[in-house]
């Protein structure tokens, strides 16, 4: 870590190409009784390299924007292997889907199935659909920001309108209606959210195929958990047997979008210690990351690790923050952590998740760079912003133009 540190600098994500291999194999291989297959949520850490390393994997993606469908072409993924979320999809959005040729739209209202319908037949084209259902299963997460199968969220098609929905696309000539989708939400321990929601999808694609679909894809979306203190990770091998069971003797192929599980685990955010200080009774350990490269502490009081890359002599109750201005940047408040002084190096743990994709320019902070490490080998996979970077869309003189 020293190493990677001193020849890229810090802030650095750096995550393990080993950690993702293995836990893409193991929930790959936890669902080896049912026809699947895995499509990763580029969401949560889109970096083209991780990307091109899981196709090589054999990975499929779920994508949110037409900018993660650029991305998932970019790392050389085709349209086959992909299926599009997304509350809210442009028409632009929809046409490069289409011209891409993705495998399923997961459609989430009636007025997107018509835009698409219509889309479609203008192009001489039949868009392959499944409906987003929002099972409207109770969930519990740690944060209510990551829950989305729940009566009344913004996500999806409310379940009892599912049908007639169906009924509605079987009839629509640029529809070709052939899957059920949902997304539950995110950190998820439980199977009892699942085991309910693909019940209510199968009862749905009973109803479905009685108007005349045939639905060959359920999609049950991503939201396992992963361990970020001392809870425990969601045990996969149990996750597949119950999906199995629920799903034998149905013709369907399970298609599964998980995101945290796969990376949250394999990185972390290296930042070194600039200054320490005491105020109002408090540590303060002021690091050179803050909220604009890892949000989550901030946004969701997320609980992340945090170590010395160098084992210090001895611990202190202590507030670790960043340098924006703004009393939510912070990592961890009265916490007992390393005593470390300016110039340590501190690893703040399972950020391969939602870390990097939800960084800012806010204070005009660079982006951090990225790196990939395998076996003994790292290699940067993105560099560290510039500030030309920051303000290359910005225009000193307005660019004029009479109303
Ligand atoms: N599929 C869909 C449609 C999603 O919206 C998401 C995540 C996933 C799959 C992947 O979920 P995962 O397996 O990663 O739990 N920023 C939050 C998490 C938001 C998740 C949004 N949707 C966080 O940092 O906890």
């Amino acid at each position: 870590m020293d190493a990677i540190a001193s020849s890229i600098g810090t802030p650095v994500y750096v995550y393990s190409s080993q950690s993702i291999r293995e836990q893409y194999r193991r929930l790959d291989a936890a669902l080896a009784r049912i026809p699947h297959r895995l499509h990763y949520s580029v969401k949560a850490n889109s970096n083209l390299a991780i990307l091109s390393l899981l196709r090589s994997l054999g990975a499929g993606l779920d994508i949110v924007s037409g900018g993660e469908l650029y991305r998932a072409l970019r790392a050389g993924f085709s349209g086959a292997d992909i299926v599009f979320s997304g509350v809210g999809k442009t028409t632009t959005e929809l046409g490069e889907a289409l011209d891409a040729r993705v495998l399923l739209v997961n459609v989430e209202s009636e007025q997107e199935l018509y835009a698409l319908d219509s889309f479609a037949r203008a192009k001489g084209a039949r868009a392959p659909v499944a409906i987003r259902v929002n099972p409207e299963v109770t969930v519990d997460t740690p944060h209510p920001y990551t829950r989305t199968g729940e009566r009344g969220t913004k996500f999806g098609v409310p379940y009892d309108q599912v049908a007639e929905l169906a009924r509605v696309a079987v009839e629509l000539e640029g529809i070709d209606l052939i899957g059920l989708d949902m997304h539950i939400g995110s950190q998820i321990d439980k199977f009892d959210p699942y085991r309910a929601g693909v019940e209510r999808l199968l009862s749905l694609k009973a109803a479905a195929e009685e108007a005349g679909a045939v639905v060959r894809y359920l999609d049950i979306g991503g939201g396992l958990a992963v361990s970020y203190d001392a809870e425990h990770p969601v045990d996969v091998e149990e996750f597949g047997r119950v999906i199995a069971s629920m799903l034998s003797g149905q013709d369907v192929t399970l298609l599964l979008e998980p995101g945290r599980y796969i990376v949250g685990n394999a990185g972390v955010l290296l930042t070194r210690v600039l200054y320490r200080k005491r105020s109002g009774g408090k540590e303060i350990i002021v690091t050179d990351a803050g909220m604009t490269d890892l949000l989550r502490p901030s946004h969701y009081q997320a609980f992340h690790g945090i170590e010395a890359v160098v084992p210090a002599d001895s611990s202190v109750v202590a507030n670790v923050v960043g340098p924006v201005c703004e009393s939510g940047d912070f990592f961890a408040l009265d916490r007992e952590v390393a005593d470390v002084q300016p110039g340590a190096l501190l690893a703040i743990r399972s950020t391969g998740a939602y870390g990097y994709v939800m960084a800012s320019n806010y204070n005009t902070r660079p982006k951090p760079s990225e790196v990939l490490v395998d076996g003994s080998r790292f290699g940067t996979v993105t560099e560290r912003e510039r500030y030309e970077d920051i303000v290359r869309s910005e225009h000193v003189t307005p660019q004029w133009r009479e109303v």
